[in-house]
């Protein structure tokens, strides 16, 4: 019996597997291109003949694999349902809710045990104690896998029992990222057209990030609790904020769809009179009115 079994041996799956290594694990791997697998057998790994084999090796298996679709077919393989009793399977590629949930229940019909875990950082960036990895499932697998998924994430986050859970806050850090892009985009546009260095504007970017980053904690505690009275950054003020960001942008013969947005947002918040309320209060013409619910 190895102590882990890695299926995937992408950029991620290789790191994972090299990690365990580097942590005096016994690890055995299977991966569809077999020769990936050639410098970690160098460092001791074992390599399966086939998916069945490699879940077969450990008591805990975990797959890092381009898509969910991947993952299911390795897991439909001939004969592979068998070898799945009582098995420990992680599952720590990238998608959807929806597909969290059926991988679940294909495991759970076959005897296995299931959890789903969403990386947030690049290879190279993972095994530190600040690397953040989220999981979901059932406690009692959390707490079997954890001493193995400690080794790829210091800042592992268990969100619960839901095996959604992950992917749900997976889209959820992820739209931060992809909003705050539109931003940077945005930014990147300026500076291009006014003749700003946009190598400064980013070294500007990278050094504001960290206290932005606070400021939206701040935000989300002010959004979970309901109160929005303004203690740190009244609405009012993004309000002639984006509007000069909008105009200029017209001025500069620019793209305009991302401050149009927010301008848009922060116009109707004001016509709601959240203009004194805490900026985090935005969020309230982004939710559908009590009587829409209803309807
Ligand atoms: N790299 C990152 O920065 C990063 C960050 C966070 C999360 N992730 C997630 O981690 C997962 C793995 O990512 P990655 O960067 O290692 O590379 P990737 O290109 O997403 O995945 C490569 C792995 O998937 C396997 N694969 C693809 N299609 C397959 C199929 N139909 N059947 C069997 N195996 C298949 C590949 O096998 P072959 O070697 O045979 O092609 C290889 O092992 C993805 O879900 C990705 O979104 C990656």
């Amino acid at each position: 019996m190895s102590d882990a079994t890695v299926i995937g041996l992408g950029p991620m799956g290789y790191m994972l597997a090299s990690l365990l290594i580097d942590a005096g694990k016994t690890v055995t791997l299977w991966n569809r291109t077999a020769d990936k697998a050639q410098p970690l057998i160098a460092r001791g790994a074992t390599l399966a003949a086939s998916p069945a084999a490699a879940l077969s090796a450990s008591p805990v298996t975990l797959i890092c694999v381009l898509d969910y679709a991947a993952a299911e077919a390795i897991l439909s393989g001939t004969d592979f349902p068998s070898t799945l009793g009582n098995r420990l399977i992680v599952n720590l590629g990238t998608g959807g809710p929806d597909e969290a949930k059926r991988l679940e229940s294909y495991i759970h019909q076959h005897g296995g045990r299931y959890l789903d875990g969403a990386i947030q950082a690049a290879p190279s960036q993972m095994g530190r104690d600040d690397t953040p990895l989220f999981v979901s499932g059932k406690r009692e697998h959390f707490g079997e896998a954890e001493p193995l998924l400690r080794h790829f994430a210091g800042n592992l986050i268990y969100l619960g029992e839901k095996v959604d859970a992950a992917a749900h806050m997976d889209l959820a850090t992820l739209s931060y990222v992809y909003g705050s892009y539109a931003g940077f985009l945005h930014g990147a546009n300026i500076a291009k057209a006014t003749g700003i260095d946009v190598a400064t504007y980013g070294q500007l970017v990278n050094a504001i990030s960290p206290s932005f980053g606070a400021f939206f904690q701040y935000e989300a505690n002010a959004v979970a609790s309901g109160d929005f009275r303004a203690t740190e950054s009244p609405l009012r003020i993004s309000i002639p904020a984006v509007r000069r960001i909008l105009r200029t942008s017209e001025q500069l013969k620019i793209n305009t769809e991302m401050p149009a947005l927010v301008d848009g947002w922060l116009q109707r918040a004001d016509a709601q009179g959240l203009a004194d309320e805490e900026l985090a209060a935005l969020i309230k013409v982004l939710q559908p009115k009590v009587a829409e619910v209803v309807a």
